[in-house]
């Protein structure tokens, strides 16, 4: 049942995107690569995954910074701008592709934020390797990207998780 108030909601949306990350960061157990997480905001999933994934880097990309200090990435892993701006020449400043991808960028505005959404989905195809992660709070329509069925109920509820598949021949 979808719940009617706001901090069910939110709950719900929360748990989802834990219960998600903890499956993409199993699905790529044996798959090398750094982790990007697009969305820093208060620095939530990043702390989630830094703890969690002990000895990757975590590079992210934000246009400002509005979370506590403890919770800002160290120099060099911080692509500060618009990613717009700062995904195109991400992979030469990254040095290689990345075993899984979280996407948190977007608002409650999903029309909104199609242009952005769409964009960015193809512009980070050379970001993630074959074999790699991807988790989003919305679909993400690369042609890559195999959607992976996620269990029936509330814990996984509105988001998506995406196993990257091989590279297309042109
Ligand atoms: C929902 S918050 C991220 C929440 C975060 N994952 C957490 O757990 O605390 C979305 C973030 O995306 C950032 N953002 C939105 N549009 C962006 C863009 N075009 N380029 C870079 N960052 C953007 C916002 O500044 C905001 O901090």
């Amino acid at each position: 049942m979808t719940p009617t108030n706001r901090l069910e909601q939110m709950i719900r949306r929360l748990t989802a995107q834990r219960n998600c990350l903890v499956l993409a960061a199993e699905m790529v157990v044996d798959v090398p690569g750094p982790v990007l997480e697009f969305g820093l905001g208060k620095g939530r999933t990043y702390d989630f995954m830094r703890a969690r994934l002990p000895g990757r880097d975590i590079y992210v990309f934000e246009r400002e910074i509005h979370c506590r200090p403890e919770y800002v990435p160290a120099d060099g892993y911080l692509l500060l701008g618009d990613v717009r701006d700062t995904v195109p020449a991400a992979l030469a400043r990254i040095g290689e592709p990345a075993a899984l991808a979280h996407f948190d960028i977007g608002t409650h505005d999903f029309a909104a934020d199609a242009p952005l959404t769409d964009w960015l989905t193809l512009a980070v195809t050379p970001l993630i390797r074959t074999g790699g992660a991807v988790v989003s709070d919305r679909p993400m329509a690369n042609p890559r990207w195999v959607e992976v069925s996620l269990p029936p109920d509330n814990g996984y509820s509105n988001h998506f998780v995406y196993r990257v598949g091989p590279e297309r021949p042109e």
